[in-house]
């Protein structure tokens, strides 16, 4: 058996296409290895949405092309994901070492390309047109988890302006509910206990597909299937939350109550620039609907400071929104210029990079305080916890686990129960988990 090593970067898209590419390989001849020192091909997963993930990309290249120079020149070197999309043949002339590029839309290609480049070619795979073949007849190699990722609709027709994925993931498009309900079926009986729907706007799910198809159907038939088992889905564009998904999450025992609807800024004049289709009050709508209706929910957002023109109060106007719609945890970002997109032109409205870093730290710390809040919450509650893992501490088995809401929780107890749902009655809460015990 020959050696595959793969690094992966980016959001769960992305790893779900490593599992896929490791699926495939596996008929080929490479079994996975998590040395890469020890690896006859090696596969960078690449993301492209910070200019910061890219370089990182470049940079982990960089030093497996010194390896392949100065260890084996046999090695081959494998770059795809989202840089991969973006900058194409322009790769292999930057970095000639590589033997094969290829963007997500030829990931069903890999069988075909990895002849080639194992007959000595090099390889540039990356198609402009958005794939629909995205079903391949090999089997997936999930990663050692309780959670099976599932990908459930690709792309997106948003266009924010400061965002590269509608370049990078082409335009949406949906998968047959069919084939989704199988791949979590198959997932379930390999001893899966979560299914997580992914897409980069789960809930226009369906588009194309006709009317019944839709992500508060596909929850509906996954909730059918026997067993016990948790089902989660993201991520949630706010406008696109529809009463009837709240109202299937809410029916579906399975579904968990937990949201992640990025907001990005509590500025409405910023949305706009931004080209996001609702306003602050509109988001706090969606939001209020949704902690009404469940009574432990988590809801979760991301946010990009210092995006181009953000004044003083308009950035205080994001921290205020935290507050407002007591977000239980976000993702924050520096405003990176992305080639192609329009906020990228706006050269004379960038923020310095001082006043931005600057921004984020404040934004960081509101974060803090914010998910220390939601934590303590829960102090008092009894919350159903998947256990995932377990750790030794001070002659101590101290279990880590999740609950529905997505809440990391510690506790005492024995490692036999990784697997498995308990109930954890919360007694403390820290700023990035809350701790308890068994009951
Ligand atoms: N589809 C999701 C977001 C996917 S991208 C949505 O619509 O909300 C993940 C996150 O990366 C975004 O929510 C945004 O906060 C951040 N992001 C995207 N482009 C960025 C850029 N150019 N600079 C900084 N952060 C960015
Ligand atoms: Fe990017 Fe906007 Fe699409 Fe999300 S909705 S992936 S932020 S363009
Ligand atoms: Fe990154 Fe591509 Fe995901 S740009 S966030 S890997 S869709």
């Amino acid at each position: 058996m020959k050696k595959v090593y793969i690094e992966t970067l980016g959001c769960q898209m992305n790893k779900s296409d490593s599992e896929r590419i490791l699926g495939m390989l596996s008929h080929f001849g490479y079994e996975e290895t998590t040395e890469p020192k020890e690896a006859d091909f090696l596969i960078i997963n690449t993301c492209s949405i910070r200019q910061l993930s890219a370089d990182k990309a470049y940079s982990c290249v960089g030093v497996w092309g010194k390896w392949k120079k100065e260890r084996n020149e046999n090695l081959k070197i494998g770059f795809c994901g989202c840089v991969a999309q973006q900058d194409k043949e322009k790769l292999q002339k930057r970095f000639p070492y590589i033997d094969l590029v290829f963007g997500p839309s030829n990931l069903y290609m890999l069988p075909e390309l990895v002849k080639r480049i194992e007959a000595g070619e090099k390889v540039c795979a990356v198609s402009e047109r958005p794939f629909e073949a995205d079903e391949s007849q090999f089997e997936i190699k999930r990663a050692k988890s309780l959670n099976a990722w599932i990908p459930i609709m690709e792309g997106c027709d948003n266009f924010c302006t400061y965002c590269i994925v509608p370049f990078t993931r082409g335009r949406e498009r949906s998968r047959e509910p069919e084939k989704i309900i199988l791949e979590a079926k198959k997932a379930l009986e390999n001893g899966f206990k979560e299914i997580t729907l992914l897409g980069q706007n789960v809930d226009s799910y369906g588009k194309g597909l006709g009317e019944e198809v839709t992500l508060a159907n596909l929850l509906r038939e996954l909730n059918k299937i026997g067993g016990k088992f948790r089902i989660r889905f993201v991520t949630s564009y706010p406008t696109d939350i529809s009463d009837d998904l709240i109202k299937a999450v809410g029916e579906c025992e399975k579904v968990c109550e937990y949201f992640h609807i990025p907001m990005q800024s509590g500025s409405t004049t910023l949305l706009k620039d931004m080209n996001r289709r609702y306003t602050r009050e509109e988001y706090g709508k969606i939001v209020g609907k949704i902690r009404k209706a469940f009574e432990n929910v988590t809801i979760t957002s991301d946010f990009i400071a210092g995006f181009p023109g953000e004044t003083e109060e308009q950035f205080n106007e994001t921290l205020s929104a935290i507050d407002e719609f007591e977000l239980d945890y976000s993702n924050t970002a520096a405003y990176s210029p992305r080639e192609k997109t329009k906020a990228a032109r706006w050269v004379d409205k960038f923020i310095d990079e001082e006043t931005k870093m600057n921004r984020l730290a404040v934004l960081n710390e509101k974060n803090r305080e914010a998910c220390l809040k939601s934590n303590q919450k829960f102090v008092g509650k009894t919350l159903e916890i998947l256990v995932e893992s377990f750790e030794e501490r001070g002659g101590k088995t101290i279990l880590a686990g999740r609950a529905r809401n997505n809440k990391i929780a510690h506790f005492e107890g024995s490692k036999d129960l990784i697997g498995e749902f308990v109930n954890v009655k919360i007694t403390k809460a820290s700023t990035w988990h809350i701790a308890g015990e068994l009951v």
